[in-house]
């Protein structure tokens, strides 16, 4: 029986397609996530600059570098003119959607920055040949319900909200008490019945992580209607609670108990796994995928993703967003990096978007 090609495929499918390590079954994978990809989105690879616009976080989720109680690093907010030379740049590189993220915060002043933010980069970008203006996607974590809807009516089209694993006892150890599995399953609903195109994702290779809830992880994005997909491999990061684990006093080597080549396998093939089953969504090509292989990005839109987000924060920042440890940092020109970029992506047969905001294919077929 070929597994990979299927109409339907069931738990055990996934699971099965998920632990695929041979070369010649992997070949086939790719092959197929193609497939599905150029029949349902094309062939297009569709651009969102990053702008990581501030750090300042009030949570603690145990994985992340910019969590709350990392002194380690300096926290910053960007100036509206600074994102506005971040959207200057886009433009001269014929972008048309950006994603603005940042630490968690909920108090009134940070939601009316946001919102100015939102109306100055609309505002910027309007024009004959883009009338609706720049795509926005926010990535600011969990907001009341009221502010979602303020931060629609700005002008944002599109959210994303990970839900960082779909197992509660996973998500629970992985995070503080204030942050729970219900408000974000509920968070994620609230954002589709307002009508954003809604993004979420998980990070694979999660301590007690199984293949068997990796595979649960796609039937969710399935059963709830997911319109973008942002997924990458769990990353360690030294001054947090999980991953100082990972660390050898004194060194700031991640620990070979942590298995580099395993976890790019395993988040490539979800990329695929997801793009087959899933079909019209947008998948994220990660930086995460970058800090583990220098071609990491390339390989995930081998392996049927569609989307790459290339940092658009200026480099002076950089270095307080640090998620996980190793997050790539750009010593070269962000143009020159991105022409090589696009010369990547002819050289593998794809296409690098101009113009094109990349709405998900799939949140058009379900406002039909
Ligand atoms: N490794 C990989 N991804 C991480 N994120 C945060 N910390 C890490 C880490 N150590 C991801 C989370 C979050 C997104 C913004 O970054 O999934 O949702």
């Amino acid at each position: 029986m070929n597994t990979v090609e299927k109409n339907e495929y069931s738990k055990n499918d996934i699971c099965h397609l998920l632990k695929l390590n041979e070369p010649n079954d992997l070949q086939k994978l790719q092959k197929h996530a193609n497939k599905i990809l150029l029949s349902n989105i094309g062939n297009d690879v569709f651009i969102r600059g990053l702008i990581e616009f501030s750090n300042y976080c009030i949570c603690d989720c145990h994985y992340c570098g910019i969590r709350k109680n990392n002194l380690n690093i300096a926290r910053y907010q960007l100036t509206v003119e600074e994102i506005i030379n971040c959207i200057n740049f886009a433009k001269k590189m014929n972008f048309a959607s950006v994603v603005l993220q940042s630490g968690e915060r909920n108090d009134e002043k940070f939601i009316d920055y946001v919102l100015e933010i939102i109306r100055a980069i609309k505002e910027k970008t309007k024009s004959e040949k883009m009338p609706n203006g720049f795509g926005i996607t926010l990535s600011i974590g969990e907001q009341t319900e009221d502010n979602y809807k303020k931060i629609f009516d700005a002008g944002a089209e599109r959210f994303l909200l990970r839900i960082e694993t779909t197992n509660p006892n996973i998500f629970e150890k992985l995070h503080p008490k204030s942050v729970s599995f219900s408000q974000r399953l509920k968070s994620i609903s609230i954002l589709q019945k307002i009508g954003f195109q809604v993004g979420t994702g998980v990070m694979i290779g999660l301590p007690e992580q199984t293949v068997e809830y990796l595979a649960d992880d796609i039937i969710f994005f399935k059963e709830n209607d997911i319109d973008m997909l942002g997924m990458g491999p769990y990353i360690p990061h030294k001054h947090t609670p999980l991953g100082q684990n990972y660390f050898n006093e004194n060194s700031n080597e991640i620990s070979k108990q942590y298995d580099k080549n395993l976890q790019l396998q395993l988040s490539l093939n979800m990329i695929s796994v997801a793009r087959i089953v899933l079909k019209d969504v947008n998948i994220a090509s990660t930086t995460a995928l970058e800090t583990l292989h220098q071609n990491g990005r390339i390989l995930g839109l081998q392996y049927g993703a569609n989307v790459v987000m290339p940092q658009l924060t200026p480099n002076s920042y950089k270095t307080n967003y640090l998620l996980y440890d190793k997050k790539p940092t750009v010593d070269e020109s962000k143009e020159k990096i991105f022409k090589n970029f696009t010369v990547a992506c002819e050289n593998i047969g794809r296409k690098v978007a101009i113009d094109k905001s990349g709405t998900s294919v799939h949140y058009l077929k379900r406002n039909k």
